[in-house]
This record gives C-alpha cells, sequence and structure tokens, in this order.
C-alpha cells in the first residue's frame, strides 16, 4: 500500500502543486438562495477548525440546535424524481403548494430530492395532491407519508442536476489531500473537513427521523423519533450510521398538562411486566410497520434481546443505516455532552477524527460489533486525554455540573446526568499546544497506560483504580457503574497499545529526519493511516531480528528523549515499567 502510495502520488498531473489543487471537494449544491448560506458555512466551518483561533460568536445549545432542525425537517419531503429532469420546471410545480426555502438533489439508487417548505401547510397541500399508484398485477399498500415518487407525463428539457455528495471521498483522494498539507496540524484539519457531515447530509438525517416519526406515529401519536450518537455529537464521519431513538415521553407530559381542579383523567392503557418488556414491544410493532408499509426501508432486524434492544434496517432512499431504539434517553445526553466538548476547543474534533480514522484503518474498530474498541469509547479516551493535558484543553463532566443551573438539573432513571448546557457559559481553555503535539502525545500516553490497573474516566478528569477485571475499563460517564468498553478483549486492547507506540514511534522518527512535507510521499497523518507503512516498520524491526523488549526499549527511549517533563509524563514512565 505505501509503495502503490508512492506511485499514486507520483502519477499526479503537473498542476497538482500544493496549495493549487487540492482543495476539498467542492459540495454542489443546487438552489440559488442557499449558495449564499452555504459559502458561509463553509467560511464559518473552515475558521472553526483553526488550532488556536477560537470562534467567540454565542454558539447554540444542543437543544436549540435539535429544535431548529426538527422543525425544518417537518417543512420537508423526500421525492424519488425521474433521472432526466428540468430543475426549473420541477421547482414551479411544487411551488403551487406553497413557497420553498431550500432544496437539494442527491443520488442513492436513483436521483432524489430534498425540498424543504417555509410553511408546514405546504406539505399537506402536496400530499392532498398525491395520488397512491396503481401496480398491475402487485397490489400497493396505500400509505400517505412525505416520501413522493415524481412520473412525468410527456418528456422534458432535461438540465444537468448537480447532487450533493453524500460519501466520504475515496482513501487514494484523502491520501493525496493529506500527503500535499502544509503540516500535521493541517492534514488533521484537512482530514476533519472532508470526512464531516456536510450541511445536506445533515439535513437529510433529520428528514429520515422525521419520516420515521410519521410511521411510527401510527401506533403512537404524538410520538418523536430523535437522532442521537454521531450524527447529531459533531463527531460524525459522512458514511455513519443513523442512530435514533423513539421518544414517547412527550405524549405523557401532554396529557399531564390537560388534567386539572379535581378530576384527573387517564387513558385505558395494556400493562406489561417491565419497562424492558414494553420496549420491546414497542419496537417488535414499528419493525413490522416498517417492514411491510415503510417506504424505502429494507432489510428489517429485529435485535430485541441485545442489552439496549433496537430495530436496524437500512433505509435505501436515504442510504442510512440505520438503528432506532427506544426508551434510551441516557444516550440522548451523552451525544449532548459530546457536542459541548466538540464546541469547546477547534482541537477536539480534528483530534477525535483523525484517531477514529487511524484506528478504522488499522482495523481496531469495525461496523461489526465484537471484542474490538468502538468509536465511542475511542471518543472518550481522546475527550480524557485532553482533561489530562497541562493545563486542560477540556474540563471534567464534575466541572461542567458545577456550572450547571436550576433548569439544567436532570435526572433520567436515577442517574445524575446534569451538566451546564449553555456553552458560552465555559471558559475556554488557555492551551496552546498544536495538533500535531497532541497527537503524538495522544499516542505515547495511550501507549504507556496502565490499563491492567487505571481506569479512564471523564467524570473526574483522572485515572482511577479500576472497579473490575475488564481489559479496558472506561467508565459510563452517567450511569457510572457501568464500562463501555467491557466487550475489549484483551488482544485487542494490546493491538491497540502497540499500535499506538509504532505510531508515536513513527512521528518521533519523523520529528528528527523530515523532509520538507512534500507530496512525494505519504508522510505524517497519511503516513499513520497506511496499514503496510506499520507493517513495514514491524517488518523492518524483525529482520533486523530485535527482540521486543529491546524495541519497546528504544520506542521507550526515543519518547523520553523527547523530553516533554510533566506530572503525567511522570506517571507514564512508572507505569511503562510495569507493563514492559
Ligand atoms: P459511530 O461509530 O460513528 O456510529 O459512533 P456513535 O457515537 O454513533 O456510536 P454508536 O452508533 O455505536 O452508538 C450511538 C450512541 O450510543 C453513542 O454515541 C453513545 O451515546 C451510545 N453508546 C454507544 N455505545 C455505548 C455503550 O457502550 N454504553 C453506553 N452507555 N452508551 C453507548
Ligand atoms: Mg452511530
Amino acid at each position: 500500500m505505501a509503495a502503490r502510495a508512492v506511485g499514486l502520488l507520483a502519477s499526479l498531473p503537473l498542476c497538482t502543486q500544493r496549495n493549487q489543487v487540492l482543495r476539498p471537494i467542492q459540495r454542489l449544491f443546487s438552489c440559488p438562495g442557499t449558495v449564499a448560506a452555504e459559502v458561509k458555512r463553509e467560511e464559518q466551518s473552515s475558521g472553526s477548525v483553526e488550532t488556536g483561533s477560537e470562534d467567540r460568536t454565542p454558539k447554540k445549545k444542543f437543544s436549540e440546535v435539535q429544535k431548529e432542525r426538527r422543525d425544518q425537517a417537518q417543512r420537508t419531503v423526500l421525492i424519488h424524481c425521474p433521472t432526466k429532469i428540468s430543475e426549473k420546471k420541477f421547482l414551479k410545480y411544487l411551488t403551487q403548494h406553497g413557497p420553498i426555502t431550500n432544496h437539494f438533489f442527491y443520488e442513492s439508487f436513483g436521483l432524489y430530492a430534498v425540498v424543504e417548505f417555509r410553511q408546514k401547510e405546504s406539505v399537506s397541500s402536496l400530499q392532498n395532491a398525491t395520488r397512491t399508484p396503481s401496480m398491475g398485477t402487485e397490489t400497493a399498500v396505500p400509505f400517505r407519508s412525505r416520501f413522493f415518487s415524481l412520473k412525468t407525463k410527456n418528456p422534458l428539457n432535461p438540465t444537468s442536476i448537480r447532487c450533493s455528495i453524500h460519501s466520504p471521498p475515496s482513501s487514494k483522494k484523502l491520501l493525496e489531500l493529506l500527503c500535499y498539507a502544509e503540516s500535521i496540524d493541517d492534514q488533521l484539519n484537512t482530514l476533519l473537513k472532508e470526512l464531516q457531515l456536510t450541511e445536506e447530509n445533515t439535513k437529510l438525517r433529520y428528514l429520515t427521523c422525521s419520516l420515521i416519526e410519521d410511521i411510527a406515529a401510527a401506533y403512537f401519536l404524538g410520538c418523536t423519533v430523535r437522532p442521537f450518537g454521531s450524527s447529531v455529537n459533531s463527531f460524525g464521519k459522512l458514511g455513519c450510521d443513523l442512530d435514533m431513538f423513539l421518544d414517547l415521553d412527550e405524549i405523557g407530559k401532554f396529557s399531564a398538562s390537560k388534567t386539572s381542579g379535581n378530576f384527573l383523567m387517564e387513558f385505558q392503557v395494556k400493562n406489561v411486566p417491565s419497562e424492558r418488556v414494553a420496549t420491546q414491544k414497542i419496537l417488535s410493532v414499528i419493525a413490522e410497520c416498517l417492514d411491510h408499509f415503510g417506504p424505502g426501508c429494507v432489510g428489517v432486524q429485529r435485535i430485541l434481546n441485545a442489552r439496549c434492544p433496537l430495530v436496524r434496517f437500512s433505509h435505501q432512499s436515504s442510504g442510512f443505516q440505520c438503528d432506532l431504539t427506544a426508551n434510551n434517553r441516557i444516550a440522548l445526553k451523552s451525544s449532548e455532552l459530546l457536542y459541548i466538548y466538540g464546541a469547546l476547543d477547534s482541537r477536539v474534533r480534528a483530534l477525535v477524527f483523525s484517531i477514529r480514522c487511524w484506528a478504522r484503518a488499522h482495523s481496531l474498530t469495525s461496523s461489526i460489533p465484537g471484542s474490538w474498541i468502538t468509536n465511542f469509547s475511542l471518543t472518550m479516551m481522546v475527550i480524557f486525554f485532553l482533561q489530562r493535558r497541562s493545563p486542560p484543553i477540556l474540563p471534567t463532566l464534575d466541572y461542567l455540573k458545577t456550572l450547571a443551573d436550576a433548569e439544567d438539573k436532570c435526572i433520567i432513571e436515577g442517574h445524575n446526568c446534569t451538566f451546564v448546557r449553555d456553552l458560552n457559559k465555559i471558559k475556554p481553555s488557555g492551551n496552546t499546544e498544536t495538533l500535531e503535539l497532541l497527537l503524538k502525545e495522544f499516542f505515547e500516553y495511550f501507549g504507556n497506560f496502565a490499563f491492567n490497573k487505571n481506569s479512564i474516566n471523564i467524570r473526574q478528569g483522572r485515572e482511577q483504580n479500576k472497579p473490575e477485571s475488564s481489559p479496558l475499563h472506561i467508565q459510563n460517564p452517567f450511569e457510572t457503574s457501568l464500562n463501555i468498553s467491557k466487550n475489549v478483549s484483551q488482544s485487542q486492547l494490546q493491538k491497540f497499545v502497540d499500535l499506538a507506540r509504532e505510531s508515536a514511534w513513527i512521528l518521533n522518527q519523523e520529528d528528527k529526519d523530515r523532509p520538507s512535507p512534500s507530496g512525494s510521499q505519504p508522510w505524517g497523518l497519511a503516513a499513520l493511516l497506511l496499514p503496510s507503512v506499520m507493517n513495514g516498520v514491524s517488518h523492518a524491526k524483525k529482520v533486523r531480528k530485535k527482540p521486543a523488549s529491546e524495541r519497546i526499549k528504544n520506542l521507550l527511549e526515543s519518547i523520553k528523549s523527547n523530553g516533554s517533563e510533566n506530572a503525567t509524563s511522570t506517571d507514564r514512565k512508572r507505569t511503562v515499567s510495569t507493563q514492559a
């Protein structure tokens, strides 16, 4: 792979000089009215990924973002279009139902349009003008939704439709971009910019939840389907799954507000033995409905006996792999906490994206559940590491709790999930370390962490004795008796440690004899993302027939000689000697 990458870079056209060609892939957007907003967004996002240039404009609360996006999604429809279509006529046709504020096209098993009306009433108007298709030999189950299919009676003068991009750039393209970056900091920011969810992709995620909510509402009127996890916590990468949670709490709230005086009216309901059984039964009927009547929903799997029961399916029209859970309020709170951490300092997301990519490139993470580390655990490790810097880059969860006011108070199932939700109340860190240093130090820190006796804990931001014997212990921030990485095996943890040490070693080597960055061969972050580079290092070492202990000794020497002496590194050295 390394050799292939060199070849690939050598074959780049002459014009591919640094700063010139390798601009981020342009996100195409077809609504003229939204171009300015898009440019502004691009500017904002590029500004926000520069280390040290913190954006001081007031930041929105997670709940405000969720509400805005949700309202937007409820005014939006999804339309499967013929591939040959006149955009202008299409929009003119739709504006009969009301003004359109935004639209974009994308491809996923055909051409789709996402159209956002200014008012919700326009959606009903369009639905009232829509018929159920007659299917010939098959029978269509009538289902009124916000997902439509556009047919054209007569051939139109098609115009070329520009589609927004919903998949990450190819590894080849990414590698090119990284190799031509100016510095390792630039590489981390480039990776973030290329892989983060786009505005359109985020809109499509909220729309998909909103469409699933319409289906669930057929059973549970007034329910809400909310996205959580990486789709909303700011650590989502293009192509990540869509985690959603069916929230039935709003139904209860609505009826409670209607009770008054001496009388108390209750709905007649059926009882089941436990909350878990209720969740299983609810998800089971929703799964049936999605399977039989949900437009675009395919491959519905009922995973109801898992610790957290879920329904997994593919939303073919959006291209998302969806996990629908119910009664999962704590996970939504975790998403909010990660959103806050991601927004506090521009280095956080850049570092998390790079570590996640690094882990994926070396098969430390997988889309299949198993004994490997998860992206969620990796994010916790990065947050913990940033809490351990001097001065800390991120505050502890306990500190965020001290900033909370009465309105922030939140107890879920007996767990205290209180923390300040207004980002503007949290003072920015005075730490000015570069991303390059942080990346290197991350690998050194975890390459030498005493996993055998210590637990990672973002609530207190310090290492603690492990309460149980799992190889990796990362305390669940809210359900503090739980370990979010209980599934990780000793061999997977060892693989993580070995790769972290080798990555630190590579970065330290580069420091010593780094040629000025050039596109001629993978360097910095690009070198770390190539599995064969790491294998190459191991291979070279094997050829030299050095025993493992000597290799580790050398690595430690190189780490020590780097000379970053602080309290945490003293602890590290002590723990290294126990491990090695
Ligand atoms: P991706 O890999 O990009 O999907 O990251 P993700 O953060 O969305 O992870 P995932 O889809 O596995 O899980 C979705 C959300 O569920 C996470 O963001 C967490 O909020 C929560 N979650 C995942 N794993 C655990 C766990 O082991 N314990 C707890 N308490 N919550 C978890
Ligand atoms: Mg996810």
